[in-house]
């Protein structure tokens, strides 16, 4: 599993072995997102290019942490080419991160485990995708993680991980003005 991160610290673990306790949403903080990229991924740039473009991950990794630092947001981003790898990735956002941007890969179609370990967690998570399965094979029509997720975006290459992250962003910040605003009043 490879793991880059941007200007941020590994969550704390317990004594117990438990990660620590997800860090209060505040409002001054920056939005923390984790970002997951699943199997294949790694290959990007010489992987079906006339498909998923010629962008390599590292590229579109760059991308990601340019436009998290316009938007001041710390991201985590993780690739994993295991089902458990990405369960117990998500299981470690889940102790740290507000919002998951994810794209599953063939996982999409059918891992009920990354769908259960989204619901577990209970993060906003936006799917996205490079291509646009719908269009494609029937059998990336289906999509068992899109229901534990607030929303998709596909079809627009790298350009959909970035709005992906901007959705996550305005999300998070929706979240804490409405937490802000209930405890002020
Ligand atoms: C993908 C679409 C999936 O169907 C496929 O299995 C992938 C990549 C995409 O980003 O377009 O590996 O998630």
């Amino acid at each position: 599993m490879a793991d880059s991160r941007a200007g941020t610290r590994r969550p704390r673990r317990a004594a117990t072995g438990k990660t620590a306790a997800r860090p209060r949403e505040t409002a001054a903080g920056p939005v923390r997102v984790g970002v997951l990229h699943g199997p294949n991924l790694n290959l990007l740039g010489r992987r079906e290019p006339e498909i998923y473009g010629r962008q390599s991950l590292a590229e579109i990794d760059a991308l990601l942490s340019q436009a998290a630092e316009n938007l001041g947001c710390t991201l985590r981003i993780v690739q994993a080419n295991g089902e458990g790898e990405l369960v117990e990735a998500i299981h470690t956002f889940g102790d740290w991160a507000e919002a998951i941007v994810i794209n599953p890969a063939a996982y999409t179609h059918y891992s009920l485990a990354v769908a259960d370990a989204l619901r577990a967690v209970g993060l906003p998570a936006i799917e996205v995708h490079l291509s646009n399965p719908e269009a494609r094979e029937e059998y990336r029509r289906v999509s068992v993680v899109a229901p534990a997720c607030v929303g998709k975006v596909a079809g627009f290459g790298a350009l959909s991980y970035r709005l992906g992250l901007e959705a996550a962003v305005r999300l998070v910040q929706e979240r804490r003005a409405a937490r802000e605003g209930k405890d002020g009043a």
